[in-house]
């Protein structure tokens, strides 16, 4: 499916969750086009795998994000010039309701699908700014859009990923660096979700049932990530793209 236009020649692009599912398909089809990724993820395994698909163009760094050492340690394998950003590690909640909300879900969902993305989205921009020049795209997800998609932590991380996204374009475009956000609807991947609600399970099933779009490939996502970070997308700042099978239209 991977036609080399050459686009990412020369550049050096970060991507989190890169071991798997969305994040996987971005580093190879960056890859493919010719750039230098830096591939970030929680599991070594996962990019060991990655690593030896790719080979020398995929420099690895094995770690949490939430750990401000692995963001430095990203800063560091990225070295002085970074020219795209994709941000798509993520997790998923429980598709808990308010009331059944732990703390530990909210906090943990939080810390990756969040603030993980703004500290490294702040580390690379110093970068950034300095060429004046750059591209970063944010997985947000079709529960960024709606009340009805998964639990109240993940669509809460999800509607302030579309906020994090428009204010950074805001601030940021007239400098030269763009920013986007994706929002998938369903997609292969090994993301898991667990249902450990009965409410939810009452509430959101019917939804399921009759709106779901059939779910997506990564590489249809990989598409519309790669095109936002590349000179293709020049004009676009501050959109919050669904790449949803038409969910949005629902
Ligand atoms: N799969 C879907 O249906 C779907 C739908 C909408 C949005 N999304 C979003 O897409 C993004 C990618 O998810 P995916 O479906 O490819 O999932 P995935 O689980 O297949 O891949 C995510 C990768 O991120 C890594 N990761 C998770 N937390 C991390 C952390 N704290 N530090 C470093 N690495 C971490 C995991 O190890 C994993 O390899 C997420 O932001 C998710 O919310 C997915």
């Amino acid at each position: 499916m991977n036609t080399n236009t050459g686009l990412f020649e020369g550049r050096t692009v970060i991507v989190t969750g890169a071991g798997s599912g969305i994040g996987r398909a971005t580093a190879q089809r960056i890859s493919a086009e010719g750039g230098r990724v830096i591939a970030v993820d929680m599991s070594a395994e996962r990019l060991e795998a990655l690593a030896a698909a790719l080979g020398s163009v995929v420099e690895c760094v094995t770690g949490d994000l939430c750990d401000d050492a692995v963001i430095d340690a990203v800063m560091a394998a990225a070295g002085d010039r970074i020219d795209g950003l994709a941000n798509v590690a993520g997790i998923m909640d429980g598709f808990e309701p308010t009331a059944e909300i732990t703390d530990a879900t909210w906090d943990r969902v939080m810390a990756v699908n969040l603030t993980a993305m703004m500290k490294l989205t702040r580390a690379a921009l110093g970068r950034m700014l300095r060429t004046g020049a750059g591209s970063i795209v944010n997985v947000g997800s079709e529960a960024g859009q709606r009340g009805s998609a998964a639990g109240t932590p993940y669509t809460t991380s999800k509607h302030a990923v579309n906020g994090f996204t428009l204010s950074t374009a805001f601030f940021y475009t007239p400098k030269g660096i763009r920013c986007n956000a994706v929002a998938p609807g369903p997609v292969a991947t090994n993301i898991e979700a667990p249902f450990r609600s009965e409410w939810a399970g009452q509430r959101l099933g019917p939804f399921f049932q009759t709106n779901l779009p059939p779910v997506a490939q990564p590489d249809q996502l990989a598409a519309a990530i790669t095109w936002l970070l590349s000179d293709d997308a020049s004009n676009v700042s501050g959109a919050i793209l669904a790449v949803d099978g038409g969910w949005a239209a629902v």
